[in-house]
């Protein structure tokens, strides 16, 4: 079974995904921003499933590289499921909101993607060295 890192789990498809993954029998780390205002690792709790909930804003460079130390080498499949879904026509769309769009969609899936890379990429060279 697989260690699987999901962003954006405080509600929707993030939020069901980790449900149904954990009851598939994977390991799943649920993030959001704001874990307090969920019902998530209690739903987790009371069903016995294996769903770690921890703090993360993808926007925040410090906050991805801290829940990424926290995981190790362990991840298997990463998620990235957080994200803002804006459909307005560019006109009516302030640029406020399209570099928020950005920020959240492009560069978080960005800032998690390269964290897991260079855990591959250190665990090839440990492994080459041996
Ligand atoms: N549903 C659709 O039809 C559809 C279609 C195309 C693409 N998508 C994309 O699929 C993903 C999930 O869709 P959904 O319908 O489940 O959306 P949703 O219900 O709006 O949930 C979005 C999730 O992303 C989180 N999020 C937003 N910005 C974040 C940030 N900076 N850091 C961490 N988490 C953040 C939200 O957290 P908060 O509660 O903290 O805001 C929420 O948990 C989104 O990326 C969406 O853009 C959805």
């Amino acid at each position: 079974m697989a260690k699987i890192l999901i962003t954006g789990t405080s509600k929707g498809i993030g939020y069901d995904a980790t449900l149904l993954l954990a009851r598939a029998g994977h390991e799943v780390v649920a993030t959001m921003r704001n874990p307090g205002a969920c019902d998530l690792a209690k739903v987790a709790v009371a069903a016995k499933l294996p769903v770690t909930v921890l703090p993360l804003d993808v926007d925040d460079d410090a906050s991805v590289v801290e829940v990424f130390e926290k995981m190790g080498d362990s991840i298997d499949v990463l998620v990235n499921n957080a994200g803002i879904f804006s459909i307005n026509a560019v006109e009516d769309e302030s640029l406020e909101q399209f570099r928020r769009v950005m920020e959240a969609n492009y560069f978080g899936a960005v800032r998690c993607v390269k964290q897991v890379l260079r855990r591959c990429e250190s665990g090839a060279r440990a492994a080459s060295s041996t």
